[in-house]
């Protein structure tokens, strides 16, 4: 008899990708500054750590929540007791409203059509298991986050078919690109049940402009199908243009649930506070729809990843103080364009160019002029160089399903500027070394290591030019 089921062991989970191993990496030799000044600095993690200061000092102005009083009287029985999982409302309120004011109030969300789940993670699986069946597809823009293999396909079945997005028009969405995708799931005998984006991109770190959501819209209508917009990074955009929602949209375009109900219906927004606010610990997260079927099916599905109850009263009372969450959208933003103009002038100088990008917590880099060949076997040698030689942790393109090789996923808000800078002058010497022609002798354990990859990826090169 087998210990574990054909779904706990089947690998449609993706954790074997090199955005995983890569921070198996890390964690295997840190940087720090003081203990380990050699370690791997970890540029793989989209953490927001610029604003924790700010969260803290309204903490301290406001021990009683973190207490768990109200009024100065203990609620700690209140709290402790079983919660159903419909959520506080309060806190449901506090969070529309915070989402209504990242997008500049143009957008307003009404708290009856929120379901609060334990991050985007589990919102993102749970639209999945209400909209998709076994043999249903969702099309996805390249590159993606690499966690949507696990989060889109491993419990629930569904399929993922890529909506393959290029350099040469900066990676933006198609009306040819989304047909090719509905070839390609018919090719796979896959139903194509809706499309999902991140907007802002993960990992890309571009919002959608107005024409790739009309185009989306356009899309689904026609084609009778859902849309899923992960806005999880909707609070980080710093430079215009500024972030348009894909509910913007439907107002502006006047589709309402009377006059188009049918598309209406069909658009599901999931957003967290693991990015904006820099807490994936506290696991908070939403699915919005206007959908009362979906907000049903999903409302019952959220027993499996509630927000605890003290988490909900805590952060009722911080997103309810309007005056701190303006100061805070701002001041965030404000540090998150300083730290990408470190990075992306950084780099620059070194010859290595970024995607232009107005929003996320990192950059999309152009790594394709240092690649030894235009294939992904060349991307990984390179990114093994980069983990092991130089000790920085970073994402290679390939993990983010790109379809050109040479491009990696660089983080910036998970470490402090001395490191930033580090990790940047790190890069220089190797980027030196590399132009000079010596490149440094790799340990056999790392070559050992390396082999494996190479393997992995030479079979994905010939897959691909087999297609
Ligand atoms: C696009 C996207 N969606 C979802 C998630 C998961 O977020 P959470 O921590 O809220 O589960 C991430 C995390 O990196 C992400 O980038």
């Amino acid at each position: 008899m087998r210990l574990l089921s054909t779904k706990a062991t089947c690998n449609s989970h993706g954790q074997d990708s090199s955005y995983f191993l890569g921070w198996e990496e890390y964690e295997k030799n840190p940087y720090d500054e003081v203990l380990n000044p050699q370690g791997i600095i970890q540029m793989g993690l989209a953490e927001n750590q610029l604003s924790f200061d700010l969260l803290e000092s309204w903490l301290e102005k406001n021990p009683d929540v973190a207490g768990f009083k109200r009024d100065g009287k203990s609620i700690f029985r209140e709290l402790a007791l079983f919660q159903d999982y419909h959520g506080l409302p309060a806190f449901k309120k506090a969070l529309v409203d915070f989402m209504a004011e990242i997008r500049g109030n143009k957008v307003t969300f009404d708290p009856n059509h929120i379901v609060l789940t334990a991050g985007a993670t589990s919102a993102n699986e749970t639209l999945m298991f209400c909209l998709a069946e076994q043999g249903d597809a969702f099309l996805l823009p390249t590159p993606y986050y690499p966690g949507f293999d696990r989060d889109l396909k491993w419990r629930t079945g569904a399929e993922i078919v890529p909506i393959q997005c290029n350099s040469s028009n900066n990676f933006q969405i198609t009306e040819s690109a989304l047909r090719e995708a509905c070839e390609e799931a018919k090719k796979r005998n896959l139903r194509v049940k809706g499309v999902l984006v991140t907007n802002p991109s993960n990992p890309l770190g571009t919002t959608l402009c107005r024409d790739e959501l009309n185009l989306l819209i356009d899309f689904i209508n026609e084609k009778e199908i859902h849309l899923i917009s992960d806005e999880i990074y909707s609070g980080t955009v710093f430079s215009s243009p500024s972030f348009i929602s894909v509910m913007e949209i439907l107002r502006q375009r006047n589709f309402s649930k009377d006059s188009h109900p049918d598309v209406f219906d069909r658009v599901h927004v999931v957003y967290s506070l693991s990015k904006d606010l820099g807490l994936p610990g506290f696991r908070v997260g939403a699915i919005y729809s206007e959908n009362d079927t979906v907000v049903a099916a999903a409302t019952k599905m959220s027993s499996f990843g509630l927000v605890s109850s003290q988490t909900q009263y805590l952060l009722s009372a911080l997103l309810g103080d309007k005056k701190f969450t303006r100061k805070y959208i701002s001041e965030n933003q404000k540090r998150l364009k300083r730290r990408h103009r470190m990075l992306v002038s950084g780099l620059q100088k070194i010859g290595i160019n970024c995607l232009n990008s107005n929003a996320g917590l990192f950059c999309w880099v152009d790594m394709r002029h240092l690649l030894k060949s235009n294939t992904f076997q060349a991307e990984m040698e390179l990114w093994k160089k980069i983990v092991y030689q130089v000790r920085l942790n970073i994402s290679p393109g390939s993990s983010c399903h790109c379809t050109e090789p040479g491009w990696f996923r660089v983080c910036f808000a998970n470490l402090s500027e001395d490191t930033l800078n580090l990790a940047i002058k790190r890069l220089r010497s190797f980027v030196a070394e590399l132009g000079s022609g010596h490149g440094a002798a790799r340990s056999a354990a790392q070559r050992k290591s390396l082999t494996k990859w190479v393997f992995r990826l030479s079979s994905r090169d010939r897959e691909q030019e087999e297609r």
